[in-house]
């Protein structure tokens, strides 16, 4: 059993036909015993094999009740299978295609920032402070959020998780994206004014008014695909293009939400684009790969991307056709690339998870 793996140089040399006909054979002789979930933003040589798609609530969710599966390859990132493994039992293996499909929004916070942070912001406002962590952030920092009586949240379920949290204490604390912090907490009625930004790496709070007023800190960090949405492109739209309908992503700045139409999760996204009248035209927000499959499977509405430019989420892209094939391949004989989360952390974190999931 290996814990992490180098893909052998092999792989690379097969045809998409041979990699595809391998996967199709090494499904079909598992069957039951092994569970393929897929994010959204996953590529369409991916998706196709997918047991399931969703967004990350979907796929927590599926997690829990995946009791059938010995063996769970996960098409995502990193924290989302570290989420699959701490809720499944731990005779179920997860396995992440690529170790290095990561996050670079939940790298911009790690345990010993949130530590630090957390002892400064008690030595201001007692302990009056929720914390509330993204799904898109580390176990270990989901096992702090867990510990302190805290919930983790998913785009989808933000506005209820925020909410929750700013009726049990007096201030939040949102780790580690402060755009859907920012977005969610504004749309539940709390001023600007009253948030302030944790800079972790200056180690101190940014905020211009009287400290009491604080009701949301912001931990700054920041997705840097959704960053590069902006109002001006949106704004050439509104004037080139008047009738399209511009819907984002909750990761996009507080501007490009309030300039869109539309916010909300990959699923509500698609949800919202599948229920609208053939014809209509839509510019979306969000990583490349959901909006291009998007385009294809409705041929009978127009659909692109707010950036014509974007680049793709590169970490998730990292999961393609070879990694599959390689995971999927030594799951019969030595399965690589595990994800593992230690039995202390996932105690506390699950903690933070379960608080979501219950609502
Ligand atoms: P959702 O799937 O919750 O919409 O999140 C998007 C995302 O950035 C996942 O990394
Ligand atoms: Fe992370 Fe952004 Fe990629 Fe989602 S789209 S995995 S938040 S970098």
């Amino acid at each position: 059993m290996q814990l992490l793996g180098t893909m052998p140089a092999l792989y690379a040399d097969l045809t998409v036909e041979q990699m595809e006909q391998r996967i199709e054979a090494i499904k079909a002789r598992l069957g039951s015993r092994l569970f393929l979930p897929a994010h959204h933003y996953q590529k369409d040589e991916v998706v196709q094999f997918a047991d399931a798609t969703g967004d990350s609530l979907q796929l927590a969710r599926l997690a829990e009740q995946m009791n059938e599966a010995e063996f769970i390859v996960f098409c995502g990132v990193h924290f989302m299978a570290e989420t699959a493994d701490m809720l499944t039992r731990d005779d179920q293996l997860v396995i992440l295609p690529d170790m290095r499909a990561g996050c670079s929004m939940a790298d911009m916070a790690d345990i010993d920032q949130t530590e630090i942070a957390w002892e400064e912001l008690t030595d201001t406002f007692g302990d009056s402070i929720v914390p509330i962590t993204y799904v898109n952030s580390t176990a270990a920092i989901k096992a702090f959020v867990g510990k302190h009586g805290g919930a983790t949240v998913t785009s989808s379920n933000a506005h209820d998780i925020v909410r929750w949290a700013l009726e049990a204490g007096e201030r939040i604390l949102f780790l580690p994206d402060q755009h859907l912090g920012r977005n969610t907490a504004y749309d539940l009625g709390v001023p600007l004014e009253a948030m302030a930004v944790w800079d972790p790496l200056r180690e101190r709070l940014v905020y211009e008014g009287d400290i009491e007023d604080v009701r949301v800190i912001l931990w700054k960090g920041h997705c840097s695909v959704h960053e590069k949405f902006n109002v001006a492109q949106i704004e050439a739209l509104r004037k080139n293009d008047p009738e399209r309908r511009i819907i984002v992503h909750p990761e996009c700045t507080f501007d490009v939400v309030q300039a869109a139409d539309e916010a909300g999760s990959t699923s509500y996204i698609i949800d919202q684009i599948e229920a609208s009248a053939p014809g209509t035209k839509w510019a979306v927000g969000t990583e490349m790969n959901l909006v291009n499959r998007l385009a294809a499977t409705h041929p009978e509405l127009d659909i692109n991307s707010l950036n014509p430019y974007m680049c793709p989420c590169l970490t998730m892209n990292r999961i393609d056709l070879p990694h599959l094939l390689w995971a999927l391949e030594s799951l019969e004989t030595d399965p690589v690339n595990i994800i593992r989360v230690d039995q202390e952390t996932t105690k506390w974190a699950t903690l933070a998870l379960e608080r979501m999931l219950a609502r």
